[in-house]
């Protein structure tokens, strides 16, 4: 009923009390009751004698039922484990998933103590500025193909990103996202497989929203910021989330109809690493050269100084 009632207002008119109470099929007391109970959750509402109520603002929140009203997804965000301060979201999805819980699960925290980054780094995740969340895939492709779900990951927080809050963000392959250089997102993808199956994949989204600059750790400052530092507005944390799973469903579902080749232009189109020079330090080599794309099957393609043509799986990139 909350969901319902919050996504009527979410049109940002005014919508009457007996529109409410006819669209929701519940008493005008029962909508009263509810918009007194949203009033105490920090949800700014106005109301104005024959208009009806006008959500002003929302509270900065991001839990499930604040999630749900932007979903527009069959199982992406539906279910919805959220903490408000957790080491890490991936074990807790791998706990999940090897619990067999449903596809599209996704692990969600207001903080992390420990956060997780790719490389074994840590991931600096703050209360209540940043996006921390893991999401259950079930796909059924080759274990070599798994890799491939860090690049749809990246198409669909870009993607989110802009929507939300208009800013045009760059991926560096596979998986960097960034804004005039600086980190936005990291991504983390680690799987369960079986000798020749794969159980299940966990795609590690943090995004880093509403910090300002200042708040990052002086290693930081200089290589990470925040959507709120460069657009200078707060980004509704709740919103990004459930469109972040929006533009992830359909482009989950387009790969595993038609395969990664239907969503390569959609990464190239936002890619930075691709067309340029620079450095693949790979686990065992540093390949210097010039990027001339990704293949079909998302593997980044690097020609050397002396003309020869490396695939590279999986390298930290400088350009
Ligand atoms: C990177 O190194 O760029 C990847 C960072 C991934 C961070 C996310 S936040 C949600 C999930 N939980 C973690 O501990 N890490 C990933």
């Amino acid at each position: 009923m909350k969901a319902k009632l919050l996504h009527l207002l979410e049109s940002g008119k005014y919508v009457s009390g007996e529109e409410m109470s006819q669209t929701l099929g519940v008493s005008r007391t029962a909508i009263w009751k509810q918009l007194k109970a949203l009033r105490e959750q920090g949800y700014e509402i106005e109301s104005a004698p024959r208009r009806g109520y006008k959500l002003l603002a929302t509270p900065d929140t991001m839990l499930p039922h604040d999630v749900k009203p932007f979903l527009r997804t069959e199982s992406f965000g539906q279910m919805i484990h959220y903490f408000d301060t957790v080491p890490s979201t991936q074990p807790l999805a791998h706990g999940y998933a090897a619990k067999e819980c449903e596809e599209g699960t996704l692990v969600l925290a207001n903080e992390q103590s420990d956060g997780k980054g790719r490389l074994g780094r840590r991931w600096q995740a703050n209360k209540g500025q940043s996006v921390s969340m893991s999401l259950v895939l079930r796909p059924t492709i080759p274990i070599q193909q798994a890799p491939q779900l860090t690049l749809l990951a990246a198409v669909a927080v870009t993607r989110a990103i802009e929507s939300v809050a208009g800013l045009e963000c760059e991926i560096k392959w596979p998986n960097d996202i960034l804004y005039k250089g600086k980190k936005l997102v990291g991504i983390l993808t680690e799987m369960a497989a079986d000798p020749d199956q794969l159980k299940y994949v966990i795609v590690g989204m943090g995004l880093n929203c509403n910090q300002a600059a200042a708040d990052f750790k002086a290693e930081l400052s200089t290589i990470a910021t925040s959507i709120q530092a460069e657009t200078g507005e707060t980004v509704n944390r709740a919103k990004l989330v459930a469109q972040v799973m929006n533009e992830f469903e359909w482009i989950y579902q387009a790969y595993l109809d038609n395969g990664f080749k239907s969503i390569k232009s959609l990464w190239e189109a936002r890619a930075i690493s691709v067309h340029t020079n620079l450095y693949a330090r790979t686990p065992n080599e540093v390949i210097y050269g010039y990027a001339l794309g990704i293949t079909d099957e998302g593997l980044l393609r690097v020609r050397d100084e002396h003309g020869k043509e490396h695939l590279i799986y999986s390298a930290d990139i400088e350009l």
